[in-house]
C-alpha cells in the first residue's frame, strides 16, 4: 500500500467534506479513514465564511467560503460581478473582511497585510496590472523576487524551464509579449517567492484555446509540485475539468460546490454556468 505518501496523484476524491456525515459537524482528526490524513488544521488555505466589501461600502461577499488543499487546484467560477476576484482579495488582505477568518495551515492569518502573507508563502497574481510592461522579462522575475534575501538565481532558471518562451525572451520588455507569454511573466513573477500557494486571477484571460490548454497544463505541473492552485476562471467548463475541488459563486455567496467532476455533472450549474 502507499500509505504514507500524502499527496498521491490521485486529484479530487479525498475530499471527506463532501462526504461526511452530520451537518456542521467537522470531521473527527483522531479517526484514520484513508491514506489521505488531514490535520485538525481542516483546508491548507481557506478563506471561511467572509463577510465584507471594499471600504466603507456594502458588502460584495456574504458568508463566502473558499479553501484549497496541500497541493490541489480549486477553481472558483460565477458570472460577471459574482465577487470572485472580491473572494480572491480578501484571501489575499487586500480587503477587510468584516466576519469570517482567513487561514494558512492552521494559522490564522485574518488580520496579516499582504507583503506578511507572501512572506508566509502565499503568492498571487491579479486579474490586471499583473505585469510591469516597460521591464523586461528577467526584470519582471527580479521584481517578483523582492522578498527575497538569497540567491534567487536558481528560481529564475526554474521558471524558464516551466515557461522555456520566457528564457528565449528574458531581455526583452514585457509589454512587446503576446497576451499568453504576458500571462506566463505574471505566473512566473509570483513563483519567484517560491509560495505554497499560488493564487491566480483568471489566467487564461483573453487568450486562444490552444494557449489555455498550454497554460492550464503549466499550472497542472506546478500543482503537482505539491504547490496548492486557487484559481478564477472564466473558462468554467475547462477549468473545473482540471480541479480537484469547484466553487460556483453568485452574488458573493457560494451557490455550488463540489469537486469538479461534481460539478460538471450537476444539471443545474450546467444549465445555468457552463451553457447546457
Ligand atoms: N475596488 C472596488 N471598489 C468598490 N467596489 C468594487 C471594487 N471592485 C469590485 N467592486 C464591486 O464588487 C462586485 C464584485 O466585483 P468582482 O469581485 O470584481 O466580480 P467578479 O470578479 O466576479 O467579476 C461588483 O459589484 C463590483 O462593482
Ligand atoms: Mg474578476
Amino acid at each position: 500500500m502507499s500509505g504514507d505518501n500524502p499527496y498521491q496523484d490521485d486529484h479530487g476524491n479525498h475530499d471527506a467534506s463532501v462526504t461526511r456525515q452530520g451537518g456542521e459537524s467537522s470531521i473527527d482528526p483522531t479517526r484514520v479513514s484513508g491514506p489521505v490524513v488531514e490535520g485538525a488544521g481542516g483546508p491548507f488555505l481557506i478563506g471561511d465564511r467572509m463577510t465584507g466589501g471594499y471600504g466603507k461600502g456594502p458588502d460584495i461577499l456574504h458568508d463566502c467560503t473558499i479553501a484549497v488543499e496541500k497541493g490541489e487546484i480549486a477553481v472558483i467560477v460565477g458570472p460577471n460581478g459574482a465577487g470572485k476576484s472580491t473572494a480572491m482579495k480578501a484571501v489575499f488582505g487586500m480587503l477587510d473582511v468584516r466576519t469570517g477568518s482567513v487561514r494558512l495551515d492552521g494559522r490564522d492569518i485574518t488580520r496579516l497585510t499582504p507583503q506578511d502573507r507572501v512572506r508566509m508563502g502565499m503568492g498571487f497574481v491579479p486579474q490586471t496590472h499583473n505585469i510591469f510592461t516597460s521591464m523586461t522579462v528577467e526584470e519582471n522575475l527580479e521584481m517578483g523576487a523582492f522578498i527575497r534575501e538569497d540567491d534567487y538565481r536558481g528560481t529564475i532558471e526554474q521558471v524558464y524551464d516551466l515557461f522555456p518562451i520566457l528564457g528565449e525572451k528574458r531581455r526583452q520588455p514585457a509589454g512587446e509579449l503576446s497576451g499568453g507569454q504576458r500571462q506566463q511573466v505574471a505566473v512566473g513573477r509570483a513563483l519567484m517567492t517560491q509560495p505554497k500557494v499560488l493564487m491566480l486571477d483568471e489566467p487564461t484571460a483573453g487568450v486562444s484555446p490552444i494557449v489555455m490548454d498550454e497554460l492550464f497544463d503549466r499550472i497542472i505541473e506546478v500543482a503537482r509540485r505539491g504547490i496548492s492552485i486557487l484559481m478564477v476562471e472564466q473558462n468554467a467548463r475547462q477549468a473545473l475539468e482540471i480541479a480537484d475541488k469547484g466553487y460556483v459563486l453568485v452574488q458573493g455567496a457560494n451557490a455550488h460546490t463540489g469537486t469538479g467532476k461534481e460539478l460538471l455533472a450537476d444539471p443545474q450549474v450546467r444549465r445555468s454556468f457552463l451553457g447546457g
